[in-house]
């Protein structure tokens, strides 16, 4: 509290928090000279009141600072003076419900793919109020290219949200996936996740609704996605589909450990993905997410894994142009919330 009052945005925390301490110290200057009786006199009460706040009702003041520590999301994080004012008041922080890593498999030269995920991803969790710990993470294989040396580990240095693999080449199914599971059983062995997904990059999860689904799952030998076949809605027939899908952290270790993995590691990753678990009598609990993971529909459908955008979407997939990203963010009313300032001109309600 060194600089009370001095800048007129902090007035509104100190009152939130030891809101009688400041304004005493800040009338204290002001006072006229008085006797020391009447210094006394008017100090006496002001004691008492201060007794009376810091003993009598200490309950009303851990209160205050919970209220205040618990204020609009992002609000502790983004504003200096208030932060330094509640170094001393830990911050309440809920448990997440369950912790969910998004391994986004792409290659290195999409940089502006990854600039559009990360602000799809990176607003909602912003929005804060998902009950579960999400980390989105990108995922190469070696980098090969004297560009891609200098611009990732850029890209690293701003955003620290890069995997690099070691020990594959990028080939859609060279064992991508088998190395990023292994890698990530290991990387992760101290705080591990739940669930670990792997997801396509052409593909848009709604962040709450797929914390939402996850949520009510059970949290070992667990396999989630949108089974493969499209025809099919049962997901012990075959396997989950590329685009998403979810392990929970046992099924991570095992596979980094098995030899059915390793023994069939290059082939269709997913199809893969399923014929492990097969194999190895795993995958116990499994949950069909279709028709709420889907493929984008085309004018004239391919395949049954094509589906309208639905208010209950979890992901849609197969978004390969800006166009398509556009129309489905636009549908999903990624920036409805954008009001027109005097530096744009936006109407969210045109289109
Ligand atoms: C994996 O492959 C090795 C070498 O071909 C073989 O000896 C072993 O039995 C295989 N293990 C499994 C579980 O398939
Ligand atoms: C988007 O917002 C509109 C207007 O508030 C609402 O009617 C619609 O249901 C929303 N769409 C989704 C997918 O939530
Ligand atoms: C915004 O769009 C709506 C619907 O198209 C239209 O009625 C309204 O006049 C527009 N407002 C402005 C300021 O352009």
């Amino acid at each position: 509290m060194g600089n009370n009052g001095k800048l007129g945005a902090d007035h509104h925390h100190h009152h939130l928090n030891g809101g009688l301490h400041a304004a005493m110290k800040r009338h204290s200057g002001g006072f006229p000279r008085l006797s020391a009786s009447s210094k006394a006199l008017v100090l006496l009460p002001l004691l008492l009141l201060a007794f009376i706040f810091f003993f009598v009702y200490p309950k009303e003041f851990e209160l205050q600072a919970m209220m205040s520590a618990c204020g609009p999301p992002g609000y502790t994080a983004s504003s200096s003076s208030s932060s330094h004012l509640l170094a001393d008041q830990p911050a309440v922080v809920r448990k997440p419900d369950f912790r969910l890593l998004i391994g986004v498999l792409t290659r290195a030269d999409l940089y502006e793919r990854r600039h559009l995920l990360r602000m799809v991803y990176g607003l909602q969790l912003a929005s804060g109020d998902l009950p579960a710990h999400v980390d989105v993470r990108f995922v190469f294989c070696r980098l090969y290219k004297d560009d891609q040396r200098v611009l990732v580990p850029l890209e690293i240095l701003a955003h620290g949200d890069v995997i690099v693999l070691d020990g594959c080449e990028e080939n859609l199914n060279g064992g991508k996936t088998y190395t990023f599971l292994k890698a990530v059983a290991e990387l992760y062995a101290d705080e591990p996740y739940d669930y670990v997904m792997k997801a396509d990059d052409d593909i848009l999860f709604r962040l709450p609704q797929l914390v939402a689904s996850l949520d009510g799952m059970p949290r070992e030998d667990m396999y989630y996605g949108a089974t493969i076949p499209c025809t099919s809605m049962d997901p012990f027939q075959e396997y989950m589909a590329g685009m998403g899908y979810a392990l929970s952290w046992d099924l991570v270790e095992w596979i980094a450990t098995s030899e059915i993995a390793r023994n069939h590691s290059v082939g269709t990753e997913d199809m893969l993905t399923g014929l492990w678990l097969r194999l190895g009598g795993k995958g116990k609990n499994r949950f069909n997410a279709k028709p709420a993971i889907h493929d984008y529909l085309n004018p004239v459908p391919v395949d049954q894994c094509e589906h309208e955008f639905m208010p209950s979407t979890i992901g849609v997939h197969r978004l390969k142009s800006n166009p398509r990203w556009a129309e489905a963010l636009k549908y999903f009313n990624f920036t409805a919330g954008l009001q027109s300032s005097k530096f744009y001109k936006f109407n969210s309600t045109s289109s």
